[in-house]
């Protein structure tokens, strides 16, 4: 009835922002070598660099982290989360574990061998890396409709399903140890699939016989976008969605710092209990005990209460809809962004942002150093930096696959104000896109060269 969205939440804490001039700003970042992953945070006045682990916990989360039982093993903390995982998603075994990414190495060293194949709608950067670890290849099969960055498409984190049976009939399934889907698809703009185009992709693993996982970092998110555009699923809750999207799947890795709306942890869940007591031994290698796994028990008690207020609809409706103002106010303003709005993020599509730069002259990287100069914010390059690669030979220069700039936003922390000056500072860093100027890597590392990499502009 009302048009103005408002936080489904009031403040009881503060964390005052530290404010800074554009003249200090131009200076902090030369001293970061024009690089925002060298900035100090406290320099950064909205911070939109991550949704990972960023998030504000609500005061049911703090009073868990108050219950938390620190004993090594055994704990009931890990009883409640264990109880908080079946309920949402059903899968018996749960393994908990310090991120994502952990999760990720544990069951990729299970399932996979030298010269095996997997495949994903498009796999997050430490999944890829994950999968290549164990000597197997890691292959997107993002649906064809995500091509297009402009249009409206409502589900562009759908798998390709023509491409996953050609995927089987070029491989044969002894080579493919699992297939994946990423919910929400992360690099792939934040874009949910459909119930859909997830049953079809289960239907075709379950015919291969072959385990179909699911990356559910986000998979909140996705539940109510279904719920949202996927007419025959509007009367559902978001929880059933969600249990409904894990009963197609064989089990799941998860970073509990996104849609675990806490600061650290993830899990690994499976319904099959020797896959399960092979990772319960990896476990106990590197992360830890299995009742635990390299959290504290205050963490496992604060994910447990996350994971009951994620499915919230009320929580979900402010996320989709706050998320969906910036991107709408972003494009009635020219800004040229991935479109329709992710969940968790908008990418800024830095080529058409900036169309006097080429790839190799790192318009992403120019755009995130303006947007901090500008107005404070920090962005980040998903592009040539992040993406593209130097010939170790030849030294040449090769672009990556597109140019984006992700502002991602951190769960129950910025105001609607924030957001409004998060998009006139965006509008005015366009306005005056013809001053972007192309950068080059002064210094690069081998492999991940976004995160340390040096720039300096031409
Ligand atoms: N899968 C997806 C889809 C992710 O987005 C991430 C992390 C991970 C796995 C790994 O989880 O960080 O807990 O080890 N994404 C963060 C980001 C880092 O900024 O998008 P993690």
């Amino acid at each position: 009835m009302f048009k103005t969205i408002i936080e489904p939440f009031r403040i009881k804490s503060v964390e005052p922002l530290h404010m800074t001039t554009t003249a200090e700003r131009r200076q902090k970042i030369e001293e970061a070598h024009h690089n925002v992953f060298l900035l100090r945070s406290d320099d950064v006045l909205i911070d939109l660099l991550t949704d990972s682990g960023t998030g504000a916990m609500s005061t049911e989360q703090w009073a868990a982290i108050m219950r938390g039982d620190e004993s090594y093993a055994g704990s009931p903390s890990f009883y409640r989360f264990e109880k908080a995982v079946i309920d949402l998603m059903g899968f018996p075994c749960v393994i908990p574990t310090h991120q994502g990414r952990a999760a990720e190495r544990i069951l990729f060293a299970v399932m996979c061998r030298q010269g095996d194949v997997v495949l994903n709608n498009t796999h997050f950067d430490t999944t890829r890396a994950n999968v290549e670890f164990t000597g197997a290849t890691a292959i997107d099969l993002p649906c064809p409709e995500s091509r297009d960055l402009a249009s409206m498409y409502p589900f562009k984190g759908n798998m390709d399903l023509a491409g996953l049976r050609q995927a089987f009939a070029t491989y044969g399934r002894e080579r493919i140890p699992l297939v994946m889907m990423t919910l929400t698809n992360n690099s792939g703009g934040g874009q949910p699939a459909s119930l859909h185009n997830i049953r079809e992709v289960a239907q075709i693993c379950r015919e291969q016989r072959t385990p179909f996982y699911i990356d559910a970092c986000r998979i909140a998110e996705n539940a109510y976008f279904i719920k949202q555009r996927e007419a025959e699923h509007k009367s559902k809750s978001v929880k059933t969605i969600v249990a409904e999207i894990c009963s197609l799947a064989d089990g799941c890795t998860m970073s509990a710092k996104k849609d675990g709306l806490a600061n650290i942890g993830g899990f690994l869940a499976t319904r099959d209990k020797e896959v399960a007591r092979q990772e319960k031994d990896l476990l106990i290698l590197t992360e830890g005990f299995p009742t635990y796994g390299g959290l504290a028990g205050r963490d496992l008690d604060a994910i447990a209460q996350g994971l009951k207020e994620v499915v919230e609809e009320d929580y979900l409706h402010y996320r989709i809809v706050s998320t969906g103002y910036l991107g709408e106010h972003l494009t009635a303003n020219g800004v040229p962004i991935l479109q329709p709005p992710g969940g968790h993020a908008i990418y800024l599509d830095a080529a058409r942002f900036a169309p006097h730069l080429g790839p190799l002259d790192l318009p992403g990287i120019a755009l995130t150093v303006a947007l901090y100069v500008t107005g404070g914010l920090r962005a980040v390059e998903i592009g040539t930096a992040m993406f593209g690669h130097r010939d170790p030979k030849t030294g040449d220069e090769h672009p990556g696959p597109k140019e984006l700039v992700r502002l991602a936003i951190p769960r129950r922390v910025y105001t609607q104000s924030h957001i409004d000056y998060v998009i006139e500072v965006v509008t005015e860093v366009h306005r005056r896109r013809a001053e972007l100027r192309p950068y080059r890597f002064v210094e690069q590392a081998p492999f991940l060269r976004h995160f340390t990499g040096r720039y300096r502009p031409q």
